[in-house]
């Protein structure tokens, strides 16, 4: 034994895979929930990204917090909890561990679970007086929270703009639902990507390299290994656009022909030149972004954004009771 202390959370298997994806692909306007890419490659693929020249959203967020790490831990005073959604491999949040005066727990919530155990039980050895509670779920839902988790002092954390792969009505949902959960007392800490040049939004989701077309690909990839399917990978191409009137990177798979593909013994048509939506990536102005999270009962205090303007802090606090 480390000393570490790392307690294991799973929360019930609730997803139901075959059936979003045949719900999916029956629409007239086909699309596939974003959920579904973080499989054990497409996790890896997403950790790439974060490393590509033209994502440039990672390392601008980990520069900011670099830079509001000790405002932050002011704001958040001593002995909070934190609790982070889509932890990932949980690489952002040891720069708020470090500047955080005593924080008594960390829960990483994740929908990745071989990732999410492995980023917890490295972190766990990294600060051994930390209590480590990693927690599999779909942080979209109800999630359970560990129990001990002193609830007047919770600070979630949301970094890498995921706020905006929900469309505005259900991000308001979402971050309502959240406050609720997490109670009166509680923070928030969110990153956000804003708005700028359609050519600078469109490198940062096709990059040269192709390794986000890759990671788009991947979830046909997984539909064939886990779900019987049978999609020519070559058939279908990555595409990512700026919409600029709904401020959205949208993600499609593009069908280069017509063709029929298989799902678990289902047959879907596809035009040549139709998509599956895969992702949206909604893109913020300060401003919009505080007036939706203040419709969602989320006052925020405090934003922030790194000199060129190309992404957003903000501390929120639950404005409402219960
Ligand atoms: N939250 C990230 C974003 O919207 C997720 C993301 C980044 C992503 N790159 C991607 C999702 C590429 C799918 C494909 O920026």
């Amino acid at each position: 034994m480390d000393g570490s202390m790392l307690t294991r959370m799973l929360a019930p298997e609730t997803e139901d895979f075959l059936s979003d994806v045949t719900e999916g692909l029956s629409a007239a306007r086909k699309s596939l929930p974003c959920k579904y890419f973080y499989d054990r490659i497409g996790s890896q693929l997403f950790d790439e990204i974060c490393t590509l020249e033209e994502y440039y959203p990672t390392r601008t967020e980990t520069a900011l917090l670099r830079d509001t790490a000790g405002e932050i831990a002011g704001l958040a005073g001593p002995g909070i909890s934190l609790v982070e959604l889509g932890s990932g491999s949980s690489v952002k949040v040891r720069i708020l561990l470090d500047a955080l005066e005593v924080p008594a727990m960390y829960v990483p919530v994740d929908i990745s679970q071989d990732h999410l155990i492995m980023a917890a039980a490295r972190l766990s050895s990294d600060y051994p007086g930390l209590a480590v509670a990693p927690v599999v779920a779909d942080y979209v839902r109800e999630f359970p929270l560990p129990p001990g988790i002193p609830t007047e002092r919770v600070l979630a954390f949301f970094p890498g703009s995921t706020i905006g792969n929900f469309r505005p009505a259900e991000a308001i949902g979402f971050l309502n639902q959240l406050g609720r959960r997490l109670g009166s007392g509680s923070r928030l800490l969110v990153g956000v990507d804003l708005r700028k040049d359609p050519e600078v939004l469109e490198a940062a989701y096709d990059d040269a390299r192709g390794v986000t077309a890759a990671f788009n690909l991947n979830l046909l990839v997984r539909i064939n290994r886990e779900l019987d399917g049978d999609f020519d990978l070559d058939g279908f191409a990555h595409r990512a656009r700026y919409d600029a009137a709904r401020g959205r990177i949208e993600m499609h798979l593009v069908s280069l022909a017509r063709q029929t593909v298989r799902v678990a013994g289902r047959a879907f048509l596809f035009e040549e030149g139709e998509s599956i939506h895969t992702e949206n990536s909604y893109k913020y102005s300060v401003p919009g972004f505080r007036r939706l999270a203040a419709r969602a009962g989320w006052g925020c205090d405090r934003s922030w954004t790194d000199p060129d303007r190309l992404f957003s802090l903000h501390w929120m606090v639950w404005t409402k009771r219960g």
